[in-house]
């Protein structure tokens, strides 16, 4: 295996040695087909839930540990030994205080992925730590009642940490959505969806190399849930709320379920929707969140319904030669070593017990309005030009360069932000520092798509559109990100610095 590693070229190149137990797994890098080969039955695990904490002070130790993942268990970087991290659990407006303690053997910072906090508690590059240091974090909860997450956002370094393990999801809890009645407790499903790579079947694998990896980003071949791989879940026959979040690294899913039934979508990135929208698709790019209510209550006891990815195209040229047959198993031994992207792949399968069938309250026919950015030919306009050419991902031509401020803007100001992919490789584009709103889409798809209608904070962008993005930040002065949320691409630079200016 000589083959040059996406980690070993970053190790020596930031200046730190690579870790010993990433190390081990990249010397693994061949993949026998084992249980996880083409055609055969594959064998499922049940979806698991992860820890919650709460509270006002909370403590976060990243670390390596090992996990059950299913098939056997793995080398995994954890968050207080967590795979995936522990869900954290927040009110709205109320003050969050988290110490994060380093055990690994290289810097980490985190990120709260979709909210409004001070830039000293985002987790610029900038500020990661040692290993054996801590970061105290300290924030008010802004935003909405919602579905955020959080993760790694060490420079070059976010990819192979976040798909180690270190993410988990951020709930914000407020009256917004108490208000509603919607399905909880046992009938609420946090679901974290990734892709990943097994090494000797049981293990995982980041090895993601110079070529195609970094080009497309890593794709896996096995899908998991909440850290298992081919998760399964019993449900009973009744409406079910899935607060899903796609943390791959680069794998978009166009989520349907295998027997064509809708499902009902509530909230996307930031909070509720202004009103619920029955869907049979709907597409998350890595960064995205959505809340879906899924009704049992109509199946027949023992009825399977796979929470599905379906096979689709992405337009341009690469995306044309991109595979859409069955995703297990496919391009082993080839240049790419995980399923194509836009391949279909079984997510989650739910088997439905022989429960009496249960009534819900019927859902609001809206929820609260969301108030819309007053936009004009007088608003000011910034454009971002996405490119991946010749192993490089830039953004305006330049990759992230930490001490460079690329854009200045000023507090309170609504501004449109043009996102154009003049690439051949979809980039689900993410601003930090709280949500903004799609405006249009021109190009490809042509329309903002039912599932952008919300506040979001992250959007996807296909090879040949142009989407129109209203930002503004009332917050907080200070140096905040937009980067491209596949995470090779993010950790080869296609990122920048903009400062809001006071
Ligand atoms: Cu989810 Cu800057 O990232
Ligand atoms: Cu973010
Ligand atoms: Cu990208």
């Amino acid at each position: 295996m000589n083959r040059k590693t996406f980690l070993g070229v970053l190790g020596a190149g930031a200046g730190f040695s690579l870790p010993s137990r990433l190390r081990g797994l990249t010397a693994s890098a061949t993949q026998p087909a084992g249980i996880h080969s083409a055609g055969g039955q594959v064998a499922r695990h049940t979806l698991p839930r992860m820890a919650s904490i709460s509270g006002e002070r909370l403590a976060l130790t990243a670390g390596e540990s090992v996990a059950d993942i299913g098939p056997g268990r793995s080398s995994v970087w954890t968050l207080n030994g967590g795979f995936p991290a522990p869900t954290i659990r927040l009110r709205r407006g109320q003050t969050a205080r988290i110490d994060l303690e380093n055990r690994l053997p290289e810097p980490t910072i985190l990120h709260w992925h979709g909210l409004t906090v001070p830039q000293v508690a985002d987790g610029h590059p900038r500020l990661a730590i040692d290993p054996g240091s801590r970061y105290a974090y300290e924030f008010t909860v802004k935003d909405r009642a919602g579905t955020y997450w959080y993760h790694p956002h060490t420079h070059g370094r976010t990819a192979p940490q976040t798909y180690m393990g270190m993410a988990g999801l951020l709930i914000v809890e407020g009256e917004e959505e108490s208000a509603h009645e919607l399905p909880s407790a046992e009938y609420e499903i946090p679901l974290i969806l990734q892709d990943k790579r097994l090494g000797d079947s049981t293990s995982l694998v980041y090895n993601a190399a110079m070529g195609p990896d970094m080009m497309m980003g890593y794709l896996g071949d096995t899908a998991f849930g909440n850290g298992v791989a081919d998760p399964t879940l019993d449900v009973k026959r009744g409406l079910y709320r899935v607060r899903i979040l796609n943390a791959s690294n680069a794998r978009i899913f166009d989520l349907g379920l295998s027997n064509g039934d809708a499902f009902t979508l509530i909230r996307t990135d930031g909070g509720l929707l202004e009103a619920p929208v029955r869907l049979r698709r709907l597409m998350l790019a890595t960064g995205e969140r959505a809340d879906i209510l899924v009704d049992f209550s109509t199946q027949r006891a023992g009825e399977r319904i796979m929470l599905r990815s379906f096979g689709f195209e992405v337009p341009g040229m690469m995306g044309g030669m991109m595979g859409r047959g069955r995703g297990r198993g496919r391009g082993r031994g080839g240049m790419m070593a995980g399923a194509m992207q836009g391949t279909e792949m079984d997510l989650v399968e739910f088997v439905v017990l022989d429960s009496p069938a249960e009534s819900h309250p019927p859902l609001p026919i809206r929820f609260s309005p969301i108030p819309r950015p007053e936009l004009g030919a007088s608003t000011p306009r910034r454009t971002f030009r996405f490119n991946s050419m010749m192993m490089n991902h830039t953004i305006n031509g330049r990759t992230f360069d930490m001490d460079i401020v690329d854009q200045r803007v000023p507090l309170g100001r609504t501004e449109v932000w043009t996102l154009v992919n003049e690439s051949e490789l979809p980039h689900p584009v993410h601003i930090h520092v709280g949500q903004f709103r799609v405006v249009s889409r021109s190009g490809g798809r042509n329309r903002v798509m039912p599932w952008e209608a919300g506040l979001k904070d992250t959007v996807l962008v296909f090879p040949g559109e142009q989407v129109e993005v209203a930002v503004r930040f009332d917050d907080y002065p200070g140096l905040f990100l937009l980067h491209c949320h596949n995470l090779e691409h993010e950790d080869m630079g296609m990122m920048l610095n903009f400062e809001v200016v006071d």
